[in-house]
């Protein structure tokens, strides 16, 4: 989705703020653009395409001291240079760079139409410029105010007016917005990733909130002018979080960081005393726990599966009705909010639209509503009444790996804390906290077997559609399986129960459409195996993933074996050979797996 960048300083902007964008270039994007502003004027130069082509355009020694920067994901318009950010106004004064969406673009773009404005782009952004451009103001601050009072809608916008090139005006509404705090000079950005290298001292401003930043100071202050006095925060988000080191691809760095992230989620938060977890984040008591009679978790995309998993443990461990739903459809079917009901959203990038408009929903109709969140300061993360961070450092592959394990593992605390203030024994709660202690090093095993993991994928590579299959709490874990497959390898990959194929989609099986099962080594073994059994039988070729010693019952079926883990956490782990195979098979595949097409890492649009 699209990325912001921004620097005032004594330094060269022009470096600063491409390198800037090429650390959003994960989110995803169509088109990339920079303006430069200097007493000499502001120069704009944009490109469809990445950021290494919009580098390649640039004049040879283009400088200034001020810089703002665009990587677009296409909302309003199609991907053509004139739809690129930075948007200027009709006179080429005010340059904005802007995320989110403008709801009123069109009623305002008629109007200024009518005053006779003429447009370049399809934009809403170049609306507020055109709107900043005309204010009737004294200072770039009031000019914006006075253009952001006309607009509804979401934002965060920078922009850079060719007569105060000394600074750049912010505000935020809804989209994300960072002041990076450095020695005489400061950074801009939508994502932390982009000024880490810069600075540790961050400013996150809120919803409604603007800011005027200098090379030497900042000042934030509210719509109605007054100010709202930040002082910076010290991040701790590590360099190497973002640098790919030896490994080919971010997708492939991240799924070999799981051992450590697991053990960051767990930390300090296992407690052997009492066989339960420690998760003060979640502002709850025992009592608090005890009332609720429902749980209902919401996510979106591959959240969504993890929280489908969670709301299994929570019914096994807590015996607590649990479901899970596509926070991307909760908000538009004006749900129910219950009292008695704990809501939990989940979310790595803590940004996603649909995901924040579920936390409003609920919180508006007075629910109670915790996040398990990985990015600190997140949207979502400030705006719930609890949570959990995941802990499971920066992801940068457009398709989640570690986030969604440490979420599942996150789910799992949860679980075993809400069964201990209910009715779960001290002894099993004591076999949960063993289990998930060992699941670092259980990950690490199955990362050591990724050359035959890769064997597997290449060959499933060759199909043009496959099958995903499990049963009960196997079925998230297919549907995660799928979901990673088809999004890396552009493969139809399709998930099932186990028990529905025979109400249907065996039909579709033949020689020439593969099945990945889940068949743990539990009380279902045997009807898991009667399932694969039947789909051998019509010819399907079948990849089993399962546990050591277990005779899948089909003559030369490659098999993924996976440590058994205690029943409830076996699921966690059967989905890491299932991210090795989707990556194996887009390697195979030649294909751009940290930037598949047509998708944004951070959903920040509805
Ligand atoms: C799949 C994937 C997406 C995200 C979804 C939610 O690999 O990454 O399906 O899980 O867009 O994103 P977050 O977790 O940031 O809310």
């Amino acid at each position: 989705m699209c990325g912001i960048v921004g620097y005032v300083g004594r330094q060269n902007a022009v470096p600063i703020v491409l390198e800037s964008l090429a650390r959003l270039e994960y989110r995803g994007y169509d088109s990339a653009g920079i303006a430069v502003g200097s007493e000499r004027g502001t120069r704009i130069f944009r490109r469809v395409g990445r950021v290494r082509d919009l580098e390649a355009s640039l004049p040879k020694r283009l400088s200034g001291r001020t810089g703002i920067g665009h990587t677009r994901w296409a909302t309003h318009g199609s991907v053509i240079e004139a739809n690129a950010h930075p948007q200027t106004s009709a006179d080429g004064r005010i340059s904005v760079v802007h995320n989110g969406m403008i709801d009123n673009a069109a009623a305002l773009r008629a109007e200024l139409e009518a005053a006779g404005v003429a447009f370049a782009s399809e934009t809403d952004t170049e609306v507020i410029a055109q709107l900043i451009a005309r204010a009737r103001a004294d200072t770039p601050e009031a000019a914006v105010l006075d253009a952001l009072a006309r607009v509804t809608g979401t934002y965060a916008v920078v922009v850079l007016d060719a007569q105060h090139p000394d600074r750049l005006v912010l505000a935020r509404n809804g989209s994300p917005l960072i002041i990076g705090v450095g020695d005489h000079e400061m950074f801009v950005a939508s994502d932390l990733s982009a000024i880490v290298r810069h600075t540790s001292s961050v400013v996150m401003l809120d919803d409604g909130e603007l800011a005027t930043v200098t090379a030497d100071s900042f000042r934030t202050f509210t719509r109605e002018e007054s100010d709202t006095a930040r002082t910076p925060t010290d991040v701790d988000l590590a360099v190497e979080g973002i640098e790919l080191g030896d490994h080919a691809h971010f997708m492939h760095k991240e799924m070999h960081d799981q051992p450590a992230a697991v053990e960051s989620v767990l930390r300090g938060r296992l407690d052997d005393r009492f066989g339960t977890a420690r998760l003060d984040g979640l502002n709850l008591s025992a009592r608090e726990l005890r009332e609720f009679r429902r749980v209902k978790i919401l996510g979106c995309g591959s959240a969504y599966y993890v929280g489908q998993l969670g709301a299994g443990l929570i019914e096994e461990l807590a015996r607590v009705p649990a479901d899970a739903e596509a926070a991307s459809e909760f908000r538009y079917r004006n749900p129910i909010i219950e009292p008695d009901t704990l809501y939990i959203v989940v979310s790595q990038s803590g940004e996603t639209a649909d995901t924040a408009f579920a936390v409003r929903e609920i919180k508006r109709k007075g629910g109670r509503v915790v996040g398990l969140v990985n990015v600190a300061g997140s949207s979502i993360a400030r705006e719930v009444d609890g949570g959990l961070y995941l802990h499971a450092g920066p992801e940068v592959a457009v398709a989640s790996t570690k986030a969604l394990t440490n979420m599942a593992v996150a789910f799992a605390l949860v679980a075993l804390m809400l069964g201990r203030v209910r009715d779960l024994s001290f002894a099993d709660g004591g076999r949960i906290v063993a289990g998930l202690r060992a699941l670092p090093e259980q990950i690490g095993q199955i990362l050591a077997e990724e050359q035959r993991i890769a064997e597997v994928a290449a060959d499933l590579a060759a199909a043009s559609s496959l099958f995903f299959v499990g049963r009960v709490q196997g079925y998230p874990v297919a549907r995660e399986g799928a979901q990673k497959f088809k999004e890396i390898s552009y493969r139809h990959a399709e998930a099932y129960p186990a028990s529905e194929l025979k109400h249907g989609p065996l039909a579709l099986i033949d020689a020439s459409l593969p099945t990945v099962a889940i068949l743990p080594d539990d009380a279902l073994l045997d009807r898991n195996r009667a399932a694969v059994q039947q789909i051998a039988a019509r010819g399907g070729p079948v990849v089993a993933v399962t546990h050591p010693g277990v005779d899948v019952g089909i003559e030369g079926a490659p098999t993924v074996v996976v440590p058994k883990s205690e029943p409830e956490l076996d699921p966690i782990l059967m989905t890491i050979p299932l991210q090795l195979l989707a990556y194996h098979a887009a390697v195979t595949l030649g294909l751009d797996v940290d930037k598949p097409r047509n998708l944004a890492k951070s959903v920040t649009v509805e």
